[in-house]
C-alpha cells in the first residue's frame, strides 16, 4: 500500500472528522451522570485493551489488510493505549532540538514506520442512534477503517479527534481499523524535547449518542457584585431542546433553565481557586442525553501589569510536566496522573504548564478538581527549525511559513476548544519554542476571539526582545504582539529577571514559564526567585523545568537494579544524551532532593525573625487565612537537642499578608540556639491528610561555633628526604613530602586509612556544571598536581608543627593555587589542619577545596551538626536546617541516574565518622566545613554513565572541605550566581581527632 497523500499535504490534518468540541462524556442516566466516571456511562464503549497489531517499516511492506479476507490471526498483539515502542518495536529515540527526520516539510521519510491496529467489536445498533469513534491521542497521526471502509484522518497527536461513524456501522461484529504512522507533516510542529514514541496512547472509545444532541457548549462565568453571572452557548445538533441544570458544589440544585437561552446569577457563589476549588455541577439534558460538567465560578483577568483570579493577585508555584514514564512511555493512566498530582500537592505545588501540548482530558479534570492552575499548552513545537544547515538559530522558519498557517491554527483550536470548560486552565499557551510570525498572529488572534476569559502565553512572542541581550536568537521579525497577554521568559537569570520587573516597557504581567533547570543535582536558585515572586505583583508565576526525568526501562542489573536508559541507551541517532533527565522526581517519581528544596521554597508560609521575641508570619497562600488550613508548630533546639517546642496560639494572617507576633522563649544561655517553625495541615484535602507537614521556617538565634580545644604535651618527629614522621604515646603519623598530607595513620599499631589523604580539588562534575566544567577541564583541575616547595617541622609545647608552602597545577597549565598549610599534631593524636590558598583569579570557579580521606568501608557511620538531612549545598540548603544528624554512608548517597557529585553537607561545625570498625575521626571546623562521605570516588563519579555502573572502592571516601562551589541551574539556566561561586583566597582550619 501507498502512504496516504495526507501525511504531507499541509492543507490537510483532518479527513472527515467532527468539528471540535468542550470534552465531555454523555450518559443516559442523570443520577450516572453526575456521579459516575465515563467508563461507565451506558454511551460509551471502551476500546482500550488489547487490539491486533503489527509494526511495518514503510507503508509498502503493509499487508492487503483491508481485504475481506484479511486474516487478523497473521498480527500480533498490543494493548492500548501504548506506545510500540516500550513492546520492542521500532526504536527509542530521546531527541531535544534537533528533528529526528530530514528538515524537508511537507515530505517526511518514505521509510515512515508505522503500526496496523484492528479490533472487531460487537456493536448492538439501536434505532434512531448515532455512533462517534474518539481517539484522545494517536501520535503522530492516523486514518480510521471501519469495516473495511476509509472513515476518518487525523493529525496532532495530543488532540481528541472524532469520527462520526453511523454510516459506516452494522448491527454485530464491526472491525475498527486504525492505521498510525509515526511521521507525517506534523511531526515538523511536534519537535517537543521527549522520547519520540508512536502509536496510540490515550483512550479511545465509542460514542452512542442520540440523533439529536448537544454538540458542544461554552461556560462563562462573570463576577459581579460578589455574585456571578454564569451564561451558556450551545451548539446542538439538530433542533431538539433540552434543559439546562446547575448544583452547587454541595448538590443543591442553584439554578435551571433552558438549553438555548440559558442563564443565570449565582446569588452567594464559592468561587473556584486551585487552593479552594469549588465545582459546580452543570447538568444539560437534550434528547435523551444527560452531560454532566464540573465547572468553576472563576474569572481571570489583568488589569494594568497585574493578573488576577477572582480579583486576587495570585502566584502561580509552578512545574512543567510532560506524560512521561520510564515502562509505558507516554501511555500514563489514571492512577499515574494521580500519582503525579498527589506528589504535586505534597510539595506545595499549585500550578502545571501542560509542556508542550494539552494532557489528556481526564487529567484537566483532576486538576479542576484538586485545585491547580493550568497553562494549557497547545501541541506545538518546531525547535529544530534552529539546527538548519547554514539558518541557525532561525526559529521562526515555520512560524512565518503560509504552509504552516492552517496547520498551526488546527492546533490551537484543538486545545482551546477541547479545554475551554475547565476552570483549571487560566492562561491558552500557543506553544513552545516554534518561533514567532504571522502563523502566531493569526492563532493568536482567533483565541482572542473565541475565548475572551483568558490570556494568552506563548514564550517565543517577545515583544520587548530588542531590549534583551538574547545574542544568539535572531529576533521575530514581527513587531505585533496584540494578541500576547503576558510577558514570558524562561531560564533569565535572577538580577536580569529583576531588571525586567523594575522596567516599566514591560507592561504585562510577566511569568517564568521554565526556570530552575531540575537536571541532576540541582536545582540551586529557587529561593532567588522566589524572593522575586513574592516582591514585584507583576510576577505572577514560576514553572520549575520539569516534573521528571524522562527515561526509558532497560531491565535490571543481575544484583537486581532497575536500569534507566536515556538519549543514546538505545543506539539511535541523533539524541541528546541525558539532557531529558532533568526533573524534580526520577523516572519512576521518587523525589529528588530538588523536589524537596521547591516544597519548602513554596511553602505557604515564612516566618522571620524582626526583633527581640518578635518575629513576622507571612501568609503566601492567595485565598486561604492561616487559620483555615495550618497549625504552627515550633521547636527550640540547642547544639541540635531539643529544649523546648510549643504551638503558636492566636495567631492567624489573612491571605497574602503579614502579620508579626511575640514568642518569649527562654533561650539556653550557651551552644548554638535554633528555632524551627512547622506548619502542619488542618484538614484533609486532594492529595493531602491532615497532619501533613508543609514547610518549615529557620530562624537561627545563636550560632556558637566550635572552638579548638588545647592540648599540651610533648611529641617526637623524625624526618627523612621523603617523610616527616610524629610519633606519639599510641600514634605514629607519616606526613608524605611531596603532598604534604598523611599518608599513615596508625593509631595502637593500627592503619586508619586505606589510602594517603590529599588536598582535594576536583567533584564529579553536575548536569549544572555542563558548561563550567569545560573550563575546569582546560584548567586541569582534574589532574592538578600538588608541588611542595618547602616542608619542614619544630616539636613545640603544642605538639609538632609540620609548615609547608606548596601549589596545586596541571600540566600544561600554571599555578592555580597557592598554598601555605600547617599541621599540628599534638600529644593527644588529634591534628590541626589550617592554610592560606590564593587562587588565580584567571582560573575557573574551584570545585571544592578540602582534604580527602580514604578509611575502611566499615567506617559507615557519620554523625554530623550541621546543614541535614537532605544533601545542601551554599544555594540549595532551604529544604535543610542547621541540626544534628545521622546516617550512615550508603544513605549519604544520593543515586542520580548519570553520577555526579552528591551528598555533600554544607556549613558544618563538626562531624563524627565511626562504624563496626571500633574507631573513627571526629572532625571540627572553627569556620565551619562542608562534607561528603561516600562508597565512591569523585572520579568514578565523573566516569560513570549510569548509576547501575557505580562500583564502589570498598572504603569510604570522606572529604572534609572548605567550601564547594554553587550549584546552580546552569545546565540550561543561567551561569551560577557569582554569591555561590567559589572563585576566591581562602582560609581553612579544621581539627581531626581519632576517636
Ligand atoms: C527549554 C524547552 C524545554 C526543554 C528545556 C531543556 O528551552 O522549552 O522543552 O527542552 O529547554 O531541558
Ligand atoms: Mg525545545
Amino acid at each position: 500500500m501507498k502512504q496516504p497523500v495526507f501525511l504531507e499535504d499541509p492543507r490537510v490534518t483532518r479527513v472527515n472528522l467532527e468539528e471540535n468540541r468542550a470534552y465531555y462524556v454523555p450518559f443516559s442516566d442523570k443520577a450516572a451522570a453526575m456521579t459516575s466516571p465515563r467508563e461507565l456511562s451506558d454511551r460509551v464503549t471502551m476500546l482500550t485493551g488489547l487490539w491486533r497489531f503489527g509494526y511495518y517499516e514503510s507503508a509498502l511492506k503493509l499487508p492487503d489488510f483491508l481485504a475481506p479476507d484479511f486474516e487478523v490471526t497473521s498480527l500480533g498483539e498490543l494493548p492500548v493505549p501504548s506506545v510500540w515502542q516500550t513492546h520492542g518495536f521500532d526504536q527509542q529515540q530521546y531527541t531535544n532540538i534537533q528533528y529526528p527526520i530530514p528538515y524537508d516539510p511537507p515530505y517526511v521519510p518514505s521509510k515512515n514506520p508505522c503500526g496496523l491496529y484492528i479490533k472487531d467489536v460487537e456493536v448492538r445498533l439501536q434505532e434512531g442512534e448515532r455512533y462517534y469513534f474518539v481517539s484522545e491521542g494517536i501520535d503522530s497521526c492516523a486514518c480510521l477503517y471501519v469495516n473495511g471502509i476509509f472513515a476518518s484522518y487525523t493529525e496532532v497527536s495530543h488532540s481528541t479527534a472524532e469520527t462520526d461513524i453511523t454510516a459506516y456501522l452494522q448491527d454485530g461484529l464491526n472491525r475498527f481499523t486504525l492505521l498510525v504512522f509515526k511521521w507525517c507533516f506534523g511531526t515538523y510542529m511536534e519537535d517537543q524535547d521527549k522520547f519520540r514514541q508512536s502509536g496510540i496512547f490515550r483512550d479511545v472509545y465509542l460514542l452512542r449518542r442520540s440523533e439529536n444532541h448537544v454538540r458542544d457548549f461554552f461556560v462563562h462565568t462573570k463576577r459581579a457584585d460578589g455574585k456571578v453571572d454564569v451564561t451558556l452557548d450551545v451548539d446542538v445538533r439538530g433542533d431538539a431542546e433540552g434543559t439546562v441544570e446547575l448544583y452547587a458544589p454541595d448538590g443543591a440544585k442553584v439554578a435551571e433553565g433552558t438549553l438555548r437561552n440559558f442563564a443565570c446569577t449565582v446569588e452567594q457563589p464559592l468561587l473556584w481557586n486551585a487552593e479552594q476549588p469549588y465545582l459546580y455541577t452543570l447538568v444539560l439534558s437534550c434528547g435523551g442525553e444527560v452531560i454532566a460538567k464540573r465547572i468553576g465560578l472563576r474569572e481571570v483577568e489583568i488589569r494594568g501589569t497585574t493578573l488576577y483570579v477572582n480579583g486576587v493577585a495570585v502566584k502561580l508555584r509552578g512545574v512543567n510536566r510532560h506524560d512521561s514514564d520510564p515502562y509505558v512511555g507516554y501511555a500514563v493512566d489514571l492512577k499515574h496522573m494521580e500519582r503525579d498530582l498527589a506528589l504535586m500537592k505534597q510539595h506545595n505545588i499549585n500550578a502545571i504548564r501542560t509542556s508542550h501540548y494539552p494532557s489528556a482530558p481526564l487529567f484537566l479534570e483532576l486538576c479542576d478538581r484538586a485545585g491547580f492552575y493550568v497553562v494549557g499548552e497547545s501541541d506545538c513545537e518546531s525547535h529544530g527549525t534552529c539546527t538548519l544547515y547554514g539558518d541557525e538559530y532561525n526559529y521562526n522558519t515555520i512560524a512565518e511559513d503560509p504552509m504552516f498557517e492552517h496547520a498551526i491554527l488546527d492546533r490551537e483550536q484543538r486545545n482551546i476548544e477541547r479545554d475551554k470548560n475547565s476552570p483549571s486552565v487560566i492562561l491558552w499557551s500557543m506553544g513552545n519554542e516554534a518561533g514567532f510570525g504571522r502563523n502566531f498572529q493569526i492563532a493568536g488572534r482567533w483565541i482572542k476571539s473565541r475565548d475572551a476569559s483568558r490570556p494568552v502565553h506563548y514564550e517565543r512572542a517577545k515583544p520587548y526582545l530588542p531590549l534583551m541581550d538574547n545574542k544568539w536568537e535572531v529576533p521575530p521579525k514581527t513587531d505585533e504582539y496584540d494578541m500576547i497577554d503576558v510577558f514570558s521568559a524562561m531560564y533569565t537569570d535572577v538580577d536580569v529577571w529583576e531588571s525586567w520587573l523594575k522596567d516599566t516597557r514591560f507592561d504585562r504581567p510577566m511569568i517564568l514559564c521554565e526556570f530552575s533547570h531540575a537536571m541532576g543535582n540541582g536545582p540551586g536558585d529557587l529561593e532567588d526567585y522566589y524572593n522575586l515572586l513574592y516582591s514585584y505583583p507583576k510576577f505572577f508565576g514560576a514553572f520549575v523545568w520539569e516534573w521528571c526525568d524522562h527515561a526509558v526501562y532497560q531491565g535490571k542489573t543481575d544484583d537486581g537494579c532497575e536500569k534507566f536508559g536515556y538519549g543514546g541507551d538505545s543506539g539511535e541517532f541523533p539524541h541528546d544524551g541525558n539532557f531529558c533527565m532533568d526533573g524534580l522526581v526520577y523516572p519512576d517519581r521518587r523525589p529528588h532532593t530538588g523536589l524537596s528544596e521547591l516544597k519548602n521554597v513554596a511553602r505557604p508560609f515564612r516566618i522571620t525573625k524582626v526583633g527581640e521575641n518578635t518575629y513576622e508570619l507571612f501568609n503566601t497562600l492567595d485565598f486561604t487565612r492561616l487559620s483555615e488550613y495550618a497549625e504552627i508548630r515550633w521547636v527550640l533546639e540547642r547544639d541540635g537537642e531539643k529544649v523546648s517546642e510549643g504551638t503558636l496560639e492566636g495567631i492567624d494572617a489573612l491571605p497574602q499578608s503579614r502579620v508579626t507576633f511575640t514568642l518569649p522563649l527562654s533561650v539556653p544561655a550557651d551552644g548554638t540556639v535554633t528555632l524551627r517553625f512547622f506548619a502542619y495541615r488542618l484538614h484533609d484535602a486532594a492529595y493531602v491528610k491532615k497532619g501533613d507537614c508543609l514547610g518549615f521556617s529557620e530562624v537561627i538565634l545563636r550560632r556558637v561555633r566550635e572552638s579548638i580545644p588545647a592540648v599540651s604535651g610533648r611529641v617526637e618527629v623524625a624526618e627523612s628526604n621523603t617523610e616527616i614522621t610524629v610519633t606519639g604515646a599510641n600514634f605514629r603519623y607519616v606526613f608524605d613530602r611531596l603532598t604534604a598530607c598523611p599518608k599513615t595513620m596508625e593509631i595502637d599499631g593500627c592503619e586508619r586509612m586505606t589510602r594517603p589523604a590529599e588536598l582535594n580539588v576536583w567533584r564529579a562534575p553536575t548536569d549544572n556544571d555542563r558548561n563550567l566544567k569545560n573550563e575546569w577541564f582546560r584548567a586541569g583541575y582534574d589532574r592538578l598536581v600538588t608541588r611542595v616547595y618547602r616542608m619542614s617541622a619544630s616539636v613545640t609545647d603544642a605538639g609538632a608543627v609540620i609548615t609547608a608552602e606548596l601549589s596545586m597545577a596541571a600540566v600544561i597549565r600554571q599555578r592555580a593555587l597557592t598554598i601555605a598549610l600547617t599541621w599540628t599534631v599534638r600529644a593527644d593524636g588529634s591534628m590541626v589542619f589550617s592554610c592560606d590558598a590564593k587562587k588565580d583569579p584567571r582560573f575557573p570557579d574551584l570545585p571544592r577545596f578540602g582534604l580527602r580521606f580514604f578509611f575502611p568501608d566499615k567506617a559507615d557511620c557519620v554523625e554530623y551538626f550541621g546543614y541535614g538531612p537532605n544533601e545542601s549545598y551554599i544555594d540549595k540548603r532551604r529544604a535543610s536546617y542547621l541540626g544534628s544528624f545521622r546516617a550512615k554512608v550508603a544513605q549519604l548517597h544520593e543515586d542520580y541516574i548519570r553520577p555526579q557529585e552528591n551528598g555533600s553537607h554544607y556549613d558544618c561545625d563538626r562531624v563524627t565518622l565511626t562504624g563496626p570498625c571500633g574507631y573513627g575521626f571526629r572532625f571540627t571546623a572553627p569556620e565551619g566545613f562542608c562534607f561528603n562521605a561516600s562508597p565512591y570516588t569523585a572520579e568514578e563519579l565523573t566516569k560513570a554513565a549510569h548509576n547501575y555502573e557505580l562500583k564502589g572502592t570498598g572504603e569510604t571516601v570522606f572529604c572534609a572541605d572548605a567550601a564547594q562551589n554553587g550549584i546552580g541551574s546552569n545546565s540550561c539556566g543561567p551561569a551560577l550566581r557569582r554569591e555561590y561561586a567559589f572563585n576566591r583566597d581562602f582560609s581553612y582550619t579544621l581539627l581531626i581527632q581519632p576517636i
